[in-house]
């Protein structure tokens, strides 16, 4: 019984470990963000015109839904979240992109 919920436990730990390291390893973030002027609005740590990036991930911890969610509000845009300042669409980015920039965010912006 006690070999099982230690495996119970080194299991749970595992997925918390490899969850880390995904959140902590999204290269290419913050180029992505740099290139597109993203930074002209969004600061990693302070509000801008939008919220800081920071703030996003917080909002949206542990939401599955928020990567899709949030690739669409990056590519076309939107407003009413965050407050009346509409965020801008962005349809010229990859898909590729949108979603690394938004795992990026997500991660709490690592690597500023
Ligand atoms: C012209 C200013 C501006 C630019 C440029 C801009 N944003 Fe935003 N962004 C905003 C504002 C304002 C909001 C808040 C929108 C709201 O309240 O719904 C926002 C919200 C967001 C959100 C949260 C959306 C939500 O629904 O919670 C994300 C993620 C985001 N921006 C990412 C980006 C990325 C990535 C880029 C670059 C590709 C970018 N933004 C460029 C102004 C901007």
């Amino acid at each position: 019984m006690s070999l099982v919920s230690w495996k119970w436990g080194g299991v749970v730990v595992l997925a918390v470990a490899s969850a880390g390291a995904y959140a902590a390893d999204v290269p290419g973030g913050l180029e992505i963000a740099k290139s597109n002027a993203c930074m002209g609005c969004h600061a990693v740590d302070r509000k801008l015109v939008g919220p800081s990036f920071q703030q996003i991930a917080g909002k949206y911890k542990g939401d599955a839904q928020a990567p899709a969610k949030l690739a669409v509000k990056v590519r076309d845009g939107g407003s009413g979240v965050w407050g009346a300042i509409p965020m801008p669409s962005h349809p010229r980015m990859s898909d590729a992109d949108i979603r690394t920039v938004v795992a990026w965010v997500l991660a709490g912006a690592p690597g500023k």
